[in-house]
């Protein structure tokens, strides 16, 4: 099987994108799948930066140590070197579709598609909201990927 590779795209790459990353390398390390995994943001606001010191503490509590992740902004090569592209709404989507070539064999979708009774919805941008914001979007990033480590997994 080749190796499979993700990147979840948000915004800024600093608050819902990192979470992602960092729900998707715990639960694929708890069952030991072995996948290339990152995160960018549609936007270069924040290239270079930290995850927002609300999301460092929310992956803090979960066991998971983002400190270290720095934003970076997607680009058309990253097409040609994920499997799978994640967008955490549709606003980012819509971007993704703007920069992707015309030919590319990557799935490029939305998050919570991959989560029964959510497909077609948003993962809410907790940037303006509070550490309680940052805790409901830790769960649904999480239970995507639960999912989505299970179907690689398959
Ligand atoms: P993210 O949140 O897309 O989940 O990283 C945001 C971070 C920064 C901004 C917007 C959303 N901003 O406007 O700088």
């Amino acid at each position: 099987m080749n190796r499979p590779s993700v990147l979840f795209v948000c915004l800024g790459n600093i608050c819902r994108s990192p979470l992602a990353e960092a729900a998707f390398r715990a639960e694929a390390q708890r069952i030991g799948l072995d996948a290339v995994v990152d995160s960018a943001g549609t936007a270069d606001y924040h290239v270079g930066e930290p995850p927002d010191p609300r999301a460092i503490r929310t992956a803090a509590r979960f066991g998971v140590d983002i400190s270290g992740y720095r934003g970076r902004q997607a680009v058309a090569a990253d097409f040609a070197r994920f499997s799978h592209i994640l967008a955490l709404d549709h606003s980012n989507l819509a971007s993704l579709r703007r920069i992707a070539p015309v030919s590319h064999g990557a799935h490029l979708g939305l998050l919570l598609d991959l989560v029964p009774g959510r497909e077609g919805e948003a993962v809410a941008d907790p940037w303006y909201g509070n550490e309680e914001d940052f805790l409901v979007t830790w769960h649904e990033v999480s239970q995507a990927a639960r999912a989505l480590v299970a179907q690689l997994n398959r």
